[in-house]
């Protein structure tokens, strides 16, 4: 029953304080972020760096430079790009991946929609380390 996923964080959201709703409506989040991801990537991004994927893998997406996943092979556009992919690059990417990257050779995904792009943007956070990507980029 799916529908309890999202109604008991959010039963406990009105009964409890400030701090165990904002954790209750991340958890909310994460569960919309991981569904559209689902729904719009998964099929080809793997999230584990050592799952199959047709695309590279997004383990530890945010802050990671662009094109360092080491033995796949991609697009010189994308390798050559010296993008690091903070929040906002990302968001560019989602809305219009080939009008930021022209000579990518992931197809055309167009999310317009800015809350769909939070949510997938907060569920690519839960997978990512970004402190230390940030280290390594500096
Ligand atoms: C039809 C398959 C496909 C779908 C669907 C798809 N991608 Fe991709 N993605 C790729 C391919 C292929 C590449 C490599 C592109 C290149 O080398 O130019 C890529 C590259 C990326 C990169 C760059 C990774 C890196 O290591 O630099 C990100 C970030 C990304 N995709 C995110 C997403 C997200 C988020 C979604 C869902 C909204 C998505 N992709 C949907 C196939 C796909």
């Amino acid at each position: 029953m799916k529908l309890a996923r999202y109604l008991l964080p959010l039963a406990m959201a009105f009964s409890a304080g400030p701090s165990l709703a904002s954790e209750a409506f991340d958890e909310i989040k994460l569960n919309a972020g991981e569904a559209l991801f689902d729904l719009e990537c998964r099929r080809c991004h793997a999230v584990g760096s050592q799952d199959p994927s047709y695309g590279p893998p997004l383990e530890n997406i945010v802050g990671r430079a662009a094109g360092s996943v080491e033995d796949y092979d991609y697009s010189i556009a994308l390798e050559a790009s010296g993008v690091v992919w903070t929040p906002a690059a990302l968001r560019a990417w989602l809305e219009d991946n080939e009008g930021f990257m022209p000579g990518t050779k992931m197809r055309h995904v167009g999310i317009t929609d800015r809350t769909v792009q939070d949510f997938i943007l907060f569920y690519l956070d839960s997978i990512s380390d970004t402190e230390r990507n940030k280290q390594a980029t500096e």
